[in-house]
Formats: C-alpha cells, structure tokens, sequence
C-alpha cells in the first residue's frame, strides 16, 4: 500500500497548491490513501465544513488536525458527524470529535490517528499513554497504522517515533512547518520523520505574510497574522508499507515548488 501524507496546509494558498500538485502525485506515485493535516486550512487557523469538502473533494481520503482545532467556532455543529476528520486523541475526555479513524479507499484500509505533543504546547493528556491505548485497540482491526504527533519538540517527536516503532506503520511529524531532513524506516519497521513540512506560501514565516512576524519579533506587541498570498511550497512523504506485515518499506520526502510542479 501507498501512503501519501501532506503536511499542514496553510490557508487558500495551501489548498489551491494540493488541487495542482496532487493529480500529478496521484499519477507519478499512485498511492492508495491520501492524508493531509488540515488544521491551519482556514486562514491559517483551523477548519470549517466547506474546507474538509473541498479537500475530499480534491482526492484527500483523511484529515488531521492540531492545537488549532477549535480555531474556527463552527467546528462544533459538525465535527462528530465528520467520519474522515480527526482531533489529537489526547485532548481532555469530553471533547468532540474522535482521536482516531478507519480510512478506506481503492481497495485498502489504513487507520489513522492524530496526537499532540505536550511541550511548548498547551498541557493536555499524555500522548504516549494514549497512544498505547488506541494503538492496543486498533491493532485488533488493522495493522496498517499512521500516526500524525502535532507537536513542537524535536524531542518529543523522535521519542514518540521510538515509542511507537513496530506498532505503527507510519509516524510523521506536523506542527512546525519546515521539512526534516531525518525521513527513515526505524528498527521495528515504522517509517518516521520530524516533520513533514508545510503546503502554502514559501515567501512568508510559516506560511503567514512575514511583516507582521518580524514586527511581532522585534516589538513584542501584539499582532494580526495573516496567510502570506505569495508563491507556494508543497511539502509531503509517501510511504510504501507492505501489506501483509504492516511495517514500512520505504519512506520518501517530496518537497515541490510551483517550477518543480510545472515540470512534473
Ligand atoms: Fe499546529
């Protein structure tokens, strides 16, 4: 099975940067299961309704979110109805939405999970433990796993890649937008990276226009972010996972401007 995951897409440049790239990507790479991590898809900050049709629309199969899940208001009328979206499953016991999914498409099942770190992030409830909960139910329904860890540490990631390695099929890293250069199939068979990167602007901070930024940096006062309108980036892994055992084959980086996709 192939696996395409795309990293956090930042606002309507993002989105418009997937529906270019990705039917070239589906016919170079043919994966089976496209996810993408949606959750600075409305201006850069969470989701709505219309956001998670257009992406399915576009041919992406699974949604994870992050720290800025609750960002837009009306997540709340239709995130338990929304089967193909998750939430980090270590938010308090309560919250709406599920930590967890079973993806079907072109033949092929991959659950999906979506965790968020604990370091320079909110406190909430450990990503390890609940990790290992989820991980021990879903592994009597399939053995072909991703895990999307939100998070900011280095640290923490590489920890959880180790913490999961022969469990998972896949743990990618999203939250800090900028492509690790540390993609590897780890000892027990998971294919892990610190971060998968980013699909929007490559002339702002993030993703974000990059005056405000700056003046936030060296002012510290307070200031309106706004997604950057200027030329993209599209930053992705595929993953080749086999089968029958679950575990990885091979893990690649695609990292593409809009010159690289016109040459596609
Ligand atoms: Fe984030």
């Amino acid at each position: 099975m192939n696996v395409l995951f795309i990293g956090d897409i930042v606002g309507s440049v993002g989105r418009a940067a997937v529906k270019k790239v990705l039917p070239s990507l589906q016919s170079k790479y043919n994966p089976h299961i496209v996810i993408a991590n949606g959750e600075n898809a409305a201006a850069g900050r969470g989701i709505t309704s219309a956001i998670v049709k257009e992406l399915l629309d576009a041919g992406v199969h699974g949604i994870t979110m992050g720290n800025h899940t609750w960002d837009n208001k009306d997540i709340f009328e239709w995130i338990d109805d929304q089967p193909k979206l998750v939430r980090p499953a270590n938010f308090p016991p309560g919250s709406p939405g599920q930590g967890a999914a079973l993806i079907k498409a072109n033949g092929k099942e991959l659950a999906i999970v979506n965790l968020q770190g604990r370091t320079f992030l909110p406190p909430i409830d450990c990503p390890f433990r609940k990790a290992d909960e989820l991980l021990e139910q879903l592994r009597n329904e399939t053995n072909h796993i991703l895990v999307d860890f939100h998070a900011e540490a280095t640290s923490e990631k590489i920890a959880m890649g180790w913490h999961l390695d022969g469990r998972a099929s896949l743990v990618v890293g999203t939250h800090t937008h900028v492509q690790t250069n540390d993609d590897t199939i780890l000892s027990g068979g998971t294919a892990y990276v610190t971060d998968v990167g980013m699909v929007g602007s490559k002339e702002g901070v993030l993703g974000m226009e990059r005056g405000a930024v700056m003046h936030k940096f060296m002012t510290q006062l307070p200031a309106r972010f706004v997604v950057d309108e200027g030329a993209w980036h599209f930053h992705a892994v595929l993953a080749e996972i086999d089968d029958s055992t679950g575990r990885a084959k091979r893990l690649q980086k695609i990292r593409l401007t809009e010159e690289d996709w016109l040459m596609l």
